[in-house]
């Protein structure tokens, strides 16, 4: 596995969680909760990127993630530009390298990248120049590490810790990204009991998630659970979505206020966004006691801006002398 680290243990790329140590984890979610202000207190303004060009390229929607990056650069000093692909020359047939290769000529550091391609992040740092660092914003169904961590970091703030946590995550598994980093974000920081709850058909490979049971009856899942994962399906990535039966679902693995009292009475609620309100979950649910969802939100900026400015403090050892 590339190794996503310089040889001084500083952050270079962040494109997946896999291969990071718990202790890693752990200094970017402490990081993270020194930039985090809660909605009316003053946003932190820093300089850690002063002098950093960030470039976000989002070519797959965003409102959450793509906002947030954008937010966290500038909060921290850099300069930022933002690229989508119906508004870049991608739509004339221009490569995804040439784009990067165009923005590095004119002295990019740090590219933030969604792309519905898995394998492009790593494609990408195969053909970069050494002293640029390139961060997934979300990788196909493969990898959202910053999603990961501000899963990780919103759990820790309420439960204090991850080690005997019942952790449920429910919905479409299968295409999730989501679901891939903060169960890995979540298993590395000691949860051992991750439980996967889906019809059949949304569950992953046998081979995916070592260590996770497995459920297809949500109310046999979220028994007793600590923190509920909702996810939304993914039916941009489905091959045949159009058969599929949101009120049918909804019905059947909808998390509504009665299946949420098999729950742990002290359960959080979470949701990655964007949800989609009377499918995966009930608006009584999603803005009830139990939810965390727009703390997830505040938690993604203040992830950003860890991650970025982890990066930052590694690039400075990686730029060309003038
Ligand atoms: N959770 C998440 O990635 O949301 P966006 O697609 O809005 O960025």
């Amino acid at each position: 596995m590339r190794s996503q680290q310089d040889s001084a243990g500083g952050l270079r790329h962040l494109i997946t969680l896999e291969g990071l140590t718990r202790d890693t984890l752990i200094a970017i979610l402490d990081r993270a909760e020194t930039y985090r202000r809660l909605p009316g207190q003053p946003a932190y303004e820093g300089r850690e990127l002063a002098g950093v060009t960030v470039a976000n390229l989002f070519f797959e929607p965003s409102t959450r993630t793509r906002a947030s990056f954008d937010l966290a650069a500038r909060r921290l000093g850099a300069h930022v530009l933002n690229l989508e692909q119906q508004a870049s020359s991608r739509v004339k047939g221009e490569t995804m390298l040439d784009t990067i290769y165009t923005l590095e000529a004119m002295n990019t550091d740090v590219f933030v990248i969604r792309d519905s391609e898995a394998g492009m992040p790593d494609f990408l740092i195969d053909h970069i120049a050494p002293h640029v660092s390139v961060i997934s914003a979300g990788e196909a169904h493969v990898s959202h590490p910053t999603q990961g961590l501000l899963d990780a970091l919103t759990i820790r703030t309420h439960k204090r810790r991850f080690a005997g946590l019942k952790v449920a995550i429910v919905g479409d598994i299968k295409h999730s990204r989501v679901a891939r980093s903060s169960a890995y974000a979540i298993m590395t920081l000691g949860t051992s009991d991750v439980r996967l709850v889906a019809p059949e058909a949304l569950l992953p490979s046998e081979d995916e998630f070592p260590g996770a049971q497995r459920f297809t009856r949500i109310e046999d899942g979220i028994a007793g659970a600590d923190v509920v994962m909702m996810l939304r399906i993914q039916k941009e990535r489905m091959v045949q979505s159009a058969s599929l039966d949101d009120a049918a679902y909804f019905r059947d693995f909808g998390l509504n206020s009665k299946r949420l009292k098999l729950a742990s009475p002290s359960v959080l609620v979470m949701h990655p966004g964007p949800m989609n309100r009377g499918v995966e979950i009930s608006s009584e649910v999603a803005d009830g006691p139990r939810s965390v969802i727009r703390e997830q939100v505040n938690n993604g900026l203040a992830v950003r801006m860890a991650v970025l400015a982890a990066i930052a403090a590694t690039l400075t050892r990686h730029r060309r002398p003038l």
